[in-house]
């Protein structure tokens, strides 16, 4: 458990040896026709465990790169990428899969909630795709929309819920497997600004109260600086800034 207190959004890289997430000379090469797009270049990084990271930069710097190779949807070109015990450059496809439903909650600007589901369904159905008996699934649905304070509405579709409710179901789906480590893209962008401040205060609360690691990819550094350890600014595939708050120059 990390010590920062709150007040300081601002703290240091942790040693590498005590880093829950690294990236070690990751770079990403999208081959586009006779050219090359580099969407990470050289990043160095390391995460310690049960702290929130905030990711800054403009459209196009790397931000959503940096997190599907946390999550293992993409592979680097080169460098490597650990979390955990798990080395990801080095997974295959199942493997991946398998990393993904352990280690990984995702949450996305656009929610991705399944439009016919309800909101229980929605957040139970990583764990029909895992085959977890129906009594578990009943059981771990019911404790993440408690955990996100939507027992209510659990039997709306998306529908029928605010946009902050939305996200709120899409947060209780990403925690149902029980991950270490949550990665949100842009989790705020479709929410106004009283709706994105819960959102982000969810995500800092569960950070405290049940120990995830948070990496928060924002364009509003504003909205995560009372929360956030740390800040990591990305520009054209490059880390420009870690540490030192960034807000003045956004
Ligand atoms: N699958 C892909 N194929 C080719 N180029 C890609 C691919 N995915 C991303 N890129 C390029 O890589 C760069 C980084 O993209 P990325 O999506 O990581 O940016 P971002 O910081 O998340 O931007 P935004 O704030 O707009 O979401 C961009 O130039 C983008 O066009
Ligand atoms: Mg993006």
């Amino acid at each position: 458990m990390r010590s920062t207190p709150s007040s300081d959004p601002v703290s240091p890289e942790p040693a590498a040896s005590e880093a829950f997430l690294r990236m070690e000379g990751v770079s990403k090469v999208y081959p586009m026709g006779d050219h090359a797009v580099f969407a990470l270049r050289s990043v160095d990084l390391s995460v310690a465990a049960e702290t929130f990271t905030a990711v800054v930069g403009r459209s196009g710097s790397g931000k959503s790169t940096l997190l599907h190779l946390l999550a293992a949807l993409e592979t680097p070109t080169a460098g490597k990428v650990t979390v955990g015990a798990w080395r990801l450059s080095a997974l295959d496809r199942k493997a991946q899969t398998h990393y993904r439903r352990a280690m990984v909650g995702m949450i996305f600007q656009a929610f991705h909630l399944v439009p016919t589901m309800t909101a229980f369904d929605n957040v139970a159905l990583p764990l029909v795709l895992a085959g977890v008996a129906p009594e578990r699934r009943r059981a771990r649905a019911e404790a993440c929309l408690e955990m996100v304070r939507l027992t209510h509405r659990a039997g709306h579709r998306p529908a029928e819920l605010s946009g902050g409710e939305r996200q709120r179901v899409a947060i209780a789906r990403a925690l149902v497997a029980d991950p270490p480590l949550l990665l949100a893209d842009e989790p705020t962008g479709n929410l106004d600004s009283t709706t994105a401040a819960q959102i982000v205060e969810l995500l800092a609360r569960l950070r405290h109260e049940h120990g995830k690691t948070v990496v928060f990819v924002t364009h509003h550094f504003a909205e995560v600086a009372a929360v956030a350890d740390r800040v990591v600014e990305l520009n054209d595939g490059r880390v420009v800034g870690r540490g030192d708050s960034p807000a003045s120059s956004l």
